[in-house]
């Protein structure tokens, strides 16, 4: 494990739109896993204004995120789907086809994290998974325990974490109860991990 300090919320970003891009200039048809929340939508702003100037192409870029609300539409402006189309996917070439978030409106969720666990492998792996953290210490929605999934599954929500999101929503009633996750074990399967820590408020975390 490497551990990169980084001297603000702009030289983290950066830093990790550099492990990013080197990922693709490497590997142009590298699977990405991406996440969402406000730490790194500083690197995505990096790695499109770098796409801009001509230096990165997504159009072989396969991609898989970490997760989804339950119940919410790709077209709610709180969906995962919708903050990767609007933070990355709609500003550089990569096909949309080749995206992959879960669907948080599938009928049988159980079946849609089975689905999911298929495309990741049918995908042969994730080349470089990203991540953030949460103040309590959560990766995707995997909530600290002892115990964890391994794979695609549905968790309930912890209030802290509900919480935690209202800021995005009108009310915390709005806030989803529910959300469908990679499991522990797909995130430990990714050949690289970056995962992301900006402010105080992750301190603990990372400790
Ligand atoms: C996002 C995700 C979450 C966030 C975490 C930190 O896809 O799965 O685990 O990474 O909640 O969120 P921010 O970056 O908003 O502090």
């Amino acid at each position: 494990m490497k551990i990169y300090a980084a001297k603000d919320y702009s030289d983290l970003s950066r830093k990790a739109a550099n492990l990013i891009s080197a990922q693709i200039i490497m590997k142009p048809d590298a699977v990405l896993g991406l996440a969402t929340g406000s730490t790194p939508v500083g690197a995505y702003k990096q790695l499109i204004a770098w796409y801009e100037e001509g230096d990165l192409d997504f159009s072989r870029i396969r991609s898989v995120n970490l997760d989804e609300y339950k119940g919410l539409s790709g077209e709610h402006d709180q969906s995962y789907r919708y903050f990767m189309n609007h933070n990355l996917f709609n500003h550089v070439n990569i096909r949309k086809e080749d995206t992959n978030v879960p669907n948080g409106l599938a009928e049988d969720a159980e079946a849609e994290c089975v689905r999911y666990n298929g495309v990741i492998a049918a995908m042969g792996g994730i080349d470089l998974q990203l991540l953030g953290i949460g103040g309590n210490g959560h990766i995707g929605f995997n909530e600290p325990s002892s115990v964890f999934e391994k794979g695609t599954h549905v968790v309930t929500l912890t209030e802290e974490t509900r919480q935690s999101n209202a800021r995005f929503f009108a009310s915390i009633d709005e806030v989803p109860t529910h959300a469908l996750t990679m499991g522990v074990g797909n995130i430990m399967s990714a050949r690289k991990i970056l995962l992301l820590a900006s402010g105080e408020a992750k301190a603990k975390a990372v400790y």
